[in-house]
């Protein structure tokens, strides 16, 4: 694998040895000095840009960081163009978010180093999937049978798209809540209501609306928690060894009760712990695969 733009070509196997790396990997900052990573963010991020440059610096990587408004691309520069420079400045390896959901199809093919898919627009988001299937994994030790529900802005969601895939290639059966407005029809998943999803999943994984994907329709939010969204009540509804997830960030109390962000079964914030070891598993994983990293 020279890249990781999308886990639709995974294999179980290339998964569970991303998820073994990242559960193993100790401290390699002297065998990766002198080696860069940058990281272009074309659009906002808190959690997967810092735990990359996290995990970065724990792999004993320099890091570039990236202004888009401070950079040429105010003077036109294109992505293509844009990455192609990092490339020939030396960075050994790129991080790259960016809202055009195809952003990974103009550049695959034609830069050498290795690119990481940090969130693609509505396209996919390979690395919270990664992260996401460590957390599950750490808390049912496999995948075979496991009910997933995954609730919310299904429609401009690319965590859903990395999910329904990579949780079908490991065997679990996956479920989507129906929100009017929010289902993908290109998605050949079975629909439930929220309160079906409470009592039977294992793993409730909810979505943020994403507003910024909706163009001028403003979407009201004041109704949703009680009608699709994660209650007291219908947490109450869960089975004991059921967890709540979320990619984040969350809008409390639209999506799920406030009260809930961290309860005993929300593993919200588990989930960002992991995307840092997540995350060096699989920058070790392709920098070893280059061999640029021996
Ligand atoms: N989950 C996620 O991608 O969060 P950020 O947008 O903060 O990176």
């Amino acid at each position: 694998m020279q890249h990781f733009l999308s886990v639709r070509d995974l294999s179980a196997n290339t998964i569970e040895t991303i998820l073994k790396q990242a559960e193993v990997i100790g401290d390699t900052r002297e065998q990766n000095k002198g080696y860069f990573a940058a990281n272009l963010f074309f659009e906002p991020s808190t959690r997967t840009k810092m735990s990359f440059v996290v995990a970065e610096r724990k792999l004993g990587l320099d890091t570039l960081d990236f202004h888009t408004e401070k950079s040429s691309m105010t003077k036109g520069e294109s992505l293509y163009d844009t990455v192609r420079t990092f490339e020939a400045i030396g960075a050994d390896l790129l991080v790259i978010r960016h809202a055009n959901d195809n952003w990974c199809n103009e550049l695959d093919g034609n830069i050498s180093v290795p690119i990481i898919n940090a969130g693609a627009g509505k396209g996919e988001h390979p690395t919270q999937c990664m992260l996401d299937l460590y957390t599950i994994k750490q808390e049912f030790g496999a995948f075979k049978g496991l009910n997933v529900a995954i609730a919310g802005d299904i429609k401009h969601s690319r965590v859903a798209r990395s999910h329904v895939s990579a949780l079908k290639t490991m065997g679990a059966n996956v479920y989507f809540v129906d929100v009017p407005g929010f289902r993908d029809e290109n998605l050949d998943i079975p629909y439930i209501t929220m309160d079906e999803a409470c009592v039977m999943c294992d793993v409730l994984m909810l979505l943020r609306i994403q507003h910024e994907r909706h163009g001028d329709v403003a979407y009201n939010t004041s109704s949703y928690l009680e009608k699709y969204g994660l209650t007291i009540e219908r947490e109450r509804k869960m089975q004991n060894h059921a967890i709540i997830m979320h990619p984040a960030p969350v809008n409390r109390n639209v999506e799920i009760d406030t009260r809930l962000v961290e309860c005993s079964r929300s593993r919200i914030f588990k989930q960002m712990e992991n995307g840092v070891a997540v995350r060096m598993g699989i920058m070790d994983y392709l920098l070893a695969e280059r061999s640029v990293i021996v």
